[in-house]
């Protein structure tokens, strides 16, 4: 088995993890500083690779998704050498890292654009999507903006309009133009010699869109009070997940990570996991090495996925069924896009008993889990007075700030993020690590305990799938198995206890329960789990 497919991702925004110069801003000298949190030594939270989100020079409108120069790190994150320094850091300690690939667009200061946009004449032109007006003058076909609007921007100058899936400040490129893919491929190869051990690739399934741009059929299921996004009053037909071109795009890129050793892909797309199986490369297995499930999660073109046991099953059971043979599945409970997992969670006080069974769930699945940083100590969506915005985007009716503020490390006024003023407002600091690093039953101390036995376990590391028939219907119980090694994870949704039998093999053997994950105890005949809380059960521990 590869890294990828044994190891547990965590997910860093480093604008607000930690900041080592006091501007405010989380930068990559802060998290070479917070290693030991991650990895490598006793207490360390055991993570095995970090996602950064990107960290290249940008103009920032879209907080580093509007890339100025894919080669370069953005002054207010550090420089190239701490980069290298960051890499070889985590490498020391076993960790591997991946970089945010962002194919779809640039920024409008990329001098690709400036170039494109100088003329129609400039070689640089056909690196976009520019069209003219249709005959009427209005935009050449209705499709919308992930963040509002249309997705054409007129430019006067040159009498075109340009494609901007984003912010009109983040024009699409043309992956059509074979020049455009040999710039872009030679980014990720720029990046693997470095030493990068793989990218998290942005919004790969709009790489490629229909050359005919079909006007998007409207989406019958649009409800206005419930979709988060405007952009979902349509279907998004031609331009998301345009079969067979963007699973194209994937083993393009899959191709140049095989010309290194050990190196992996995980594509941010959505969609079930039929669709997602396209960008494997269906049975052949040559494209991305993992595709992101965000249905435990929802809320893209969802609602958000409801706290139900039976629902849950049915994504997990769906993601095995549809995915091709030897493919494995990603998972992740939130990120920088989505309200934090605690606040999705409820207001009852019950919140983070659903968590814990949230964490335990992730982390025994069969699939590569990622964690939000942040989400191990339970930090939740914090209120930002309008005066303090940041995102311009607005996704859904609210931007992303969120879900996006500093990493609460202690309970100092600025949660030992920073010695100046943070980008954004610090949420609660009495969720901290440090106090959680005290506390052995403290939401942290679940996480560690999770992955130590994820690591140890055979069954979870590698582990077949199997869910259980016959529970009551608030309880997702499964089995995991590898050889002689297996594991029992039975979570009850309910806020009431429930009861279930304790299959034979598992009776006898050591339990873990979410709410007191450092109670030493073993399982009896009958499996009392109490209302919100979930069991781990393995065979082979000790
Ligand atoms: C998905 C990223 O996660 C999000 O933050 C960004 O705004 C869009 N892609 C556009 O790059
Ligand atoms: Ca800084």
């Amino acid at each position: 088995m590869a890294w990828w497919q044994e190891g547990v991702f965590y997910h860093i925004y480093p604008r607000s993890f930690a900041d080592s110069n006091g501007d405010g801003i989380g930068d990559l000298r802060g998290i070479i500083a917070r290693l030991d949190y991650l990895a490598g030594t006793p207490d360390a939270l055991g993570v095995d690779a970090i996602w950064l989100t990107p960290t290249y020079p940008s103009p920032m409108k879209d907080f580093g998704y509007d890339v100025s120069d894919y080669l370069g790190v953005h002054p207010d994150f550090g420089d190239l050498d701490t980069m290298d320094e960051l890499i070889a850091a985590c490498h020391n300690r076993g960790v591997r890292v991946i970089l945010d690939y962002v194919p779809n667009h640039t920024s409008d200061q990329h001098p690709w654009f400036r170039a494109s946009r100088a003329s129609r004449e400039n070689p640089f032109r056909d690196w976009y999507c520019w069209h003219d007006p249709r005959p009427d003058g209005s935009p050449p076909n209705n499709w919308l903006g992930a963040f509002g609007g249309i997705a054409w921007e007129w430019d006067e100058r040159t009498g075109q309009f340009y494609l901007h899936s984003f912010l009109k400040e983040q024009p699409d490129l043309n992956w059509r133009n074979p020049a455009v893919r040999t710039a872009m491929l030679d980014v990720m190869r720029y990046w693997f010699r470095r030493g990068v051990d793989g990218f998290r690739i942005d919004v790969l399934g709009m790489v490629l869109k229909d050359p005919l741009l079909r006007d998007n059929p409207p989406n019958p299921d649009y409800d206005p009070a419930t979709s988060r996004r405007a952009r979902n009053r349509q279907r998004l037909v031609y331009n998301r997940n345009y079969a067979p071109d963007c699973y194209e795009a994937a083993r393009w890129m899959r191709a140049v990570a095989d010309e290194f050793p050990e190196r992996m892909l995980v594509g941010e797309v959505f969609g079930p996991p039929e669709v997602l199986a396209g960008y494997y490369g269906g049975e052949r297995l040559d494209g991305i090495h993992l595709a992101f499930n965000f249905n435990l999660l929802g809320g893209y073109d969802t609602p958000f996925t409801p706290w139900d046991a039976r629902t849950w099953r049915a994504i997990v059971d769906a993601s095995e069924r549809g995915l091709p043979a030897g493919a494995q599945p990603a998972w992740a409970l939130g990120n920088h896009d989505q309200s934090r997992l605690l606040s999705r969670l409820g207001n009852d006080g019950l919140e983070e008993r659903r968590a814990r069974v949230a964490a335990a769930i992730l982390l025994t699945l069969r699939g590569t889990p990622f964690i939000y940083y942040g989400e191990e100590i339970g930090m939740r969506d914090v209120p930002i007075p309008p005066d303090r915005e940041q995102d311009p985007a607005r996704f859904g009716s609210a931007g992303r700030d969120p879900e996006r503020t500093p990493m609460q490390w202690d309970d100092t006024p600025n949660a030992g993020f920073t010695t100046g003023i943070p980008w954004l407002p610090v949420g609660d600091t009495r969720i901290n690590v440090a106090a959680q690093r005290r506390d052995p039953n403290s939401l942290l101390a679940l996480y560690r305990r999770l992955i130590t036995l994820r690591h140890a376990t055979p069954a979870l590391r590698r582990g077949s799938y199997r869910s259980l028939d016959g529970c009551p219907p608030d309880v997702f119980a499964y089995v995991r198995a590898e050889g002689a090694s297996r594991a029992f994870i039975a979570a009850n949704f309910a806020a009431e206890p429930r009861s279930i039998a304790t299959p034979a093999e598992f009776i006898d053997r050591p339990l873990l329960r979410t709410s007191h994950p450092a109670r030493e105890e073993r399982a009896t005949v009958r499996l009392d789990l109490d209302g919100c809380e979930a069991c781990v059960i393995v065979t082979d521990a000790a």
